[in-house]
């Protein structure tokens, strides 16, 4: 980074990475939108990465049609497990959720665990972090809504003949840097449609769905969490970026996903100089993307 420029605030969100019928689209151009708005509204009045990210998740967790908070897939027991992770660049402090069947916002409930004594909590130990920190939650049956009953019976009509990772694994994330240079991750996710309870994905795992660290990059990924946790896909665009441009980052680490380990997903990635970056290798992702410098965001399905 040029030490004389003061670092470019940026801020980057996606929707999942998939083959999202052409239906869906409108709908999670949109649900990117509003997330990019609300984030680049707190980063411009001064906020952190952090609560732009933070804020951009939960934007996308209140909208029933991406898969993350409301609008999360089924297990195949019929009920949501949802996974959120969120990183900060400066202190690489991380908080995690795995399986939450009740929370709102599964990204507040991550977020308000960076710093605390224990950071990855799944089963009894993340609900009571749900109940002890006040997080709103909704019954689990409001979880259940047409569409992603519709879209689990799909699923298991399909399951006879599909390949693993066929099923899609979308994930939420988003990735800013602040005026201050400080860059943060973070993803939102109901995992696989049709998980068998207790699967658990790469969204809450750092290092394989999200990284940051002000010193190389911050990425969020989605697709086919069984492939991405093999590579620590995250992590590894960020070490991309070192050498190369956050954009040739994002293509190298999706190439390595797929020739390494037959993955499938999609990445966006903001280097610690506010570039940034993405790809994907299924066939549409939705993401949008805003910095101080541009006029205006820009959104994309
Ligand atoms: N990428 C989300 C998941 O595999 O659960």
């Amino acid at each position: 980074m040029d030490k004389s420029k003061p670092p470019r605030a940026a801020l980057m969100v996606h929707a999942g990475a998939w083959d999202m019928p052409a239906e869906e689209r409108e709908a999670h151009r949109q649900a990117c939108a509003a997330a990019l708005d609300v984030g680049w509204r707190r980063l411009a009045a001064g906020g952190s990465a952090l609560d732009a990210v933070e804020q951009a998740i939960v934007t996308l967790e209140d909208d029933p049609a991406v898969n993350a908070g409301q609008g999360s897939v089924l297990t195949r027991e019929g009920w949501v497990e949802l996974d959120a992770g969120i990183m900060d660049g400066v202190t690489l402090e991380i908080g995690a959720v795995i399986g939450l069947r009740t929370a709102q916002n599964p990204i507040r409930v991550a977020r308000s665990l960076l710093g605390a004594d224990h950071v990855l909590l799944s089963g009894a130990a993340a609900e009571a972090a749900v109940r002890s920190g006040g997080h709103a939650t909704l019954p689990p049956e409001a979880f259940v809504t047409e569409r992603v009953r519709e879209r689990l019976r799909a699923w298991q009509a399909a399951a006879a003949t599909r390949r693993p990772g066929a099923a899609p694994a979308d994930t939420v994330g988003a990735v800013a840097v602040d005026a201050l240079g400080r860059i943060a991750a973070g993803l939102s996710t109901g995992g696989a449609c049709g998980k068998p309870s207790g699967r658990v994905g790469d969204a809450p795992i750092p290092h394989c769905g999200y990284f940051a660290d002000t010193r190389l990059a911050g990425v969020a990924v989605t697709g086919w969490g069984e492939s991405i946790l093999r590579l620590g896909l995250a992590r590894r665009a960020a070490e991309l970026a070192r050498e190369n441009g956050a954009q040739d980052a994002a293509w190298l680490a999706i190439r390595e996903l797929e020739d390494r380990v037959g993955g499938r997903g999609g990445l966006i990635l903001v280097a610690r100089d506010g570039s940034m970056g993405w790809a994907f290798n299924t066939p549409v992702m939705a993401l949008g993307y805003r910095d101080a410098e541009m006029a205006g965001p820009v959104v994309r399905v």
